[in-house]
């Protein structure tokens, strides 16, 4: 079947990916088309999350970034926890400057799951933070991003790294930020399997309707799968170089990856898979991660499917023209490709990055 597929899908399946249109086949622009010395302005929207915060603090010493909101979204601890964790990361890295706003409170169409087996009861690892120094900034999330995105036209990076509840609800309430974000790059998904159920990825299976909105609204979207963060292990050799530089934000993430690790190491792993940081790690340097561009659907019907991210590997489906008797499968046809799926990631490269920004911090 698959070698009757037209010489125009080939291509399409084979593009090298930095090489491939943002949107549809026309225009050639690199996937991430910042240039080295630009600094990129980004949204962190999050649900810290041990490994969330991770990606924050990441985020906050990376000068390639400029983090102008952290908003949040219950997922790995609810809205209330979640937000005091933003706070208190935010005051940690001592930039209260940024503003932290509230999200929604529960996903779109279903009911919240959190996840206290590996972020523990406060959603860090059950590691206490000192009290956060900054306050609460009164916007709803979702509006602080519309609000934003037409303060600073396509100059926007979104990057969610919990579930998409805020960034549907934002598309829902005011569609045009979807061509006023300049890209968002999202930690969640799988193209190989889950880790909430055997389909879907945890950031998508905690709210399916809000991802199908999210991949098919026609901005640039960049996937940081559970695959690419599965080559992301933070081993205890690491950890124990790591551990030789001391500072506030360096302390506390020792703290964390040290309990992950022991999570990690009970799966079989060997370490803490740094998923969420990827995202920001993609943000900074787009060299770190490969990626396909690959039409994405979220599945939000299937008894055992729910939450998959199903990727059409060859952005083309079958047509089947009825014969009197029976469908006849005649060729295929294009698919636009939706979202940029990463693929492989240079993960030495990424962690090596990661400790030396964090480092005495
Ligand atoms: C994702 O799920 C959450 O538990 C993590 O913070 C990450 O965003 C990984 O599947
Ligand atoms: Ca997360």
């Amino acid at each position: 079947m698959k070698s009757s597929l037209p010489f125009a899908a080939l291509a399409v399946v084979f593009c090298v990916h930095s090489l491939a249109p943002a949107r549809g086949h026309s225009t050639q622009r690199p996937v991430n088309p910042t240039t080295p010395n630009e600094t990129r302005n980004v949204i962190i929207d999050t649900d810290p999350g041990t490994d969330d915060a991770m990606a924050i603090l990441l985020a906050l010493n990376s000068p390639e970034l400029n983090v102008k909101a952290i908003t949040v979204v219950p997922g790995n601890a609810p809205g209330k926890q979640v937000l005091e964790n933003g706070l208190r990361l935010v005051s940690l890295a001592n930039r209260c400057d940024i503003p932290v706003a509230a999200g929604a409170l529960e996903p779109m169409f279903q009911k919240l799951i959190t996840n206290d087996a590996v972020h523990g009861k406060n959603g860090l690892g059950d590691i206490e933070l000192p009290p956060s120094k900054c306050h609460v900034d009164p916007r709803f999330g979702p509006d602080l991003i519309i609000e934003m995105a037409h303060q600073m036209p396509h100059e926007i990076t979104l990057i969610a790294i919990g579930p998409l509840t805020n960034l549907a609800l934002a598309l829902q309430k005011d569609p045009s930020v979807s061509s006023l974000i300049k890209e968002v790059i999202i930690m969640g998904g799988s193209i190989n399997g889950g880790n909430s159920t055997a389909a879907a990825e945890a950031n998508i299976f905690g709210d399916p309707e809000a991802a199908q909105i999210v991949f098919q609204a026609g901005w640039k979207v960049t996937m940081c799968t559970l695959g690419i963060g599965a080559k992301t292990v933070f081993t205890r050799e690491r950890l124990a170089t790591f551990s030789r530089t001391h500072g506030p934000e360096n302390d506390f993430a020792v703290e964390v990856i040290n309990r992950i690790i022991g999570y990690g190491e009970k799966q079989g792993w060997g370490g803490m898979r740094m998923y969420d940081p990827t995202a920001v790690a993609a943000a900074l340097d787009a060299t770190l991660v490969e990626t396909e561009f690959w039409h994405v659907d979220v599945e939000t019907q299937g008894a055992f499917t729910r939450g998959e991210t199903v990727a059409n590997r060859i952005n083309a489906v079958e047509r089947r023209v009825w014969r009197g008797d029976r469908y006849v499968f005649e060729g295929f046809d294009p698919v636009q490709p939706n979202v940029h799926v990463a693929v492989n990631i240079d993960a030495d490269r990424f962690l090596n990055l990661f400790v030396a920004r964090l480092s005495g911090k």
